[in-house]
């Protein structure tokens, strides 16, 4: 398996990798045939995501794909946050092997879940503790 050396390098050096205990939302999500499984916390100011992080077990494409989703996710408005691909980490990374590409469904269906999660406790004025999630 030949990986990019972008993935190489944001699997050796992740970014933005904590938790984070203030996040106004989480998104957690697993991948049932390998067990990988990421939690990916965003904090938005003014609808862009001011702060985002993640916590992640899984394989190399997860670590580097879940590290350039946030890279990606930073600094954008909630819908453009949300409209990011795989297709989109994946070139953003060099590419993936084939066979890796399901492992950016990961990083996007987490901060879709987040961003689903924060405006659910916007629209209903709940607290994240209210949530179901955590
Ligand atoms: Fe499970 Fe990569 S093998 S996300």
């Amino acid at each position: 398996m030949i990986y990019s050396q972008e993935v190489l390098y944001h699997f050796t050096n992740p970014c933005n990798v904590y938790s984070m205990e203030d996040a106004d939302a989480v998104g957690i999500i697993g991948d049932p045939d390998c067990g990988d499984a990421l939690k990916m916390f965003i904090k938005v100011k003014d609808n862009r995501i001011e702060e985002i992080s993640y916590l992640v077990y899984g394989c190399c494409a997860a670590i580097a794909t879940s590290s350039m989703t946030t890279e990606l996710a930073k600094g954008k408005t909630l819908e453009e946050a949300f409209s990011i691909t795989e297709e989109d980490i994946a070139s953003a990374l060099g590419g993936l092997p084939a066979h890796k590409m399901h492992c950016s469904n990961l990083g996007v269906s987490a901060l879709r879940e987040a961003i689903t999660i924060y405006r659910m406790t916007q629209e209903q004025k709940i607290s994240l503790k209210d949530t179901i999630n955590l």
